[in-house]
């Protein structure tokens, strides 16, 4: 599909938000801000979005922004979910997301797509020594991730605040939160509380665990992980490294079925986040629930998804796909970012799941609808913007400006017929 026309400003964006700073070695690194205005620093699931979108643009960015990515793991695999490099200022990401007075990280996770980026990467640069170089930070990030955040072992992990999800107010979490009407007024406060909670525990699924606060198996975040596994067991075993293909291979496995086992719901048509270590299904459909469909599911399965995400009273409006489904309660259209109208991902549509959602159709085989969704999000970026998100019903962009991952539209439109 053809979004030459797209391809400058993308790399404009990305170029305006190029930014510099330096690796745990004290190695020089460079990479994009998600926003200027809006996000400082680097930020992780961004930064894999930024260079897959680069590998298109300007293939040297997109190894540098995958190599800070590594220069920021820490000894025992944690990447962390946002990096400052040196200029953390009191910002509340840094003082309240990350260990200490003035750290240099934050303590928590973002979805993890770094190995499937990696791999992405490699792919489109035809670059088999980048995906060999940076293959043990990946299997490091996700030997912590197993270590640390499957408390049950049944292969899920989990997230200790909604943040952690890259969906930072989705309504599935409200009421665990304790607000019952999804107001700012009430959520806000609640996830302050929660990240100080946090941060006084060092940030530990454990604690978590043991003092019942926060904890939940998220669906985006396993579909993330469970693509990066896939990636890496390929890339493995492609470089003849088969112990490494099988033991990814195995956790993806794993992971995949206790999705289907514990979180997929064939009447609602869609995956539920499951809360506490009673695994509660949260029953509000939001993006996250269909975004299993980019993983090897059954078939009957992914025809249900698929028929969930075009219906047009749920998830398939003039601008699909929005966070949340039109017909639930706390679906809201979304409104220009603002101190009265402080909360996102509550409706809005967002470029990087529309970029999942694509890949899982086009897995399975729905190319028109694939190709559909792509031309719609072109749609968005060329009457509005590289905006950080989208009204659903009328194209209007919202949030953050010059917002690097909404160039991933180069990617769907590169991974089109
Ligand atoms: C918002 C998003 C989060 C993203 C960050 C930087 O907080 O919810 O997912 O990483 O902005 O773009």
């Amino acid at each position: 599909m053809n979004a030459d026309d797209l391809r400058g400003p993308a790399l404009q964006v990305l170029s305006d938000n190029r930014r510099s700073g330096v690796g745990l070695a004290g190695q020089p690194v460079s990479f994009s801000w998600p926003s200027p205005a809006t996000y400082p620093f680097q930020w992780f699931w961004d930064s894999c979005f930024h260079a897959i979108a680069l590998a298109h643009l300007h293939p040297e960015w997109a190894i540098e922004e995958l190599e800070a990515l590594a220069a920021s793991q820490q000894p025992d695999g944690f990447i962390p979910h946002v990096t400052f490099h040196g200029g953390a200022r009191m910002s509340y990401w840094a003082f309240v997301q990350g260990r200490g007075f003035r750290p240099r990280r934050s303590a928590m996770i973002q979805p993890p797509v770094f190995g499937y980026a990696v791999c992405r990467v490699g792919e489109l640069l035809d670059d088999d020594a980048l995906v060999e170089r940076l293959l043990p930070a990946v299997d490091a990030y996700h030997d912590w991730l197993f270590r640390e955040r499957d408390h049950d072992g049944d292969g899920l992990i989990s997230i200790i605040t909604p943040y952690e999800s890259g969906m930072d107010h989705k309504p599935a979490y409200d009421a665990a939160l304790g607000s019952r009407s999804g107001q700012a007024r009430t959520l806000t406060p609640r996830l302050r509380r929660l990240d100080i909670d946090n941060k006084r525990r060092g940030f530990s699924l454990a604690e978590n665990v043991r003092r019942g606060r926060f904890h939940a198996e998220d669906v985006i975040v396993n579909t993330f992980l469970g693509l990066s596994l896939e990636a890496a067991a390929e890339a493995h075993q492609r470089l003849g490294q088969a112990e490494a293909a099988t033991k990814a291979r195995d956790r993806a496995e794993r992971l995949l079925g206790a999705l289907l086992k514990k979180s997929w719901d064939p009447e609602a048509g869609l995956f539920w986040e499951l809360y506490g270590a009673e695994e509660q299904a949260l029953k509000t459909a939001t993006i996250s629930g269909l975004t299993p469909l980019a993983l090897g599911l059954p078939r009957e399965v992914v025809e249900r998804l698929v028929d969930t995400l075009t219906n047009p009273g749920r998830f398939w409006p003039a601008y699909p796909c929005p966070s949340v489904a039109l017909d639930e309660p706390a679906f809201d259209a979304g409104s220009p970012y603002s101190v009265r109208s402080p909360l996102i991902w509550r409706g809005g549509t967002w470029v990087n799941t529309n970029w999942l959602l694509h890949l899982g159709l086009r897995r399975h085989g729905y190319h028109d609808i694939a190709d559909e969704l792509c031309r719609r999000t072109q749609d968005l970026i060329r009457q509005s913007g590289f905006r950080e998100f989208f009204n659903p019903f009328t194209g209007k962009g919202y949030g953050a400006s010059s917002f690097g991952w909404s160039t991933l539209v180069v990617d769907m439109a590169a991974n089109s017929r």
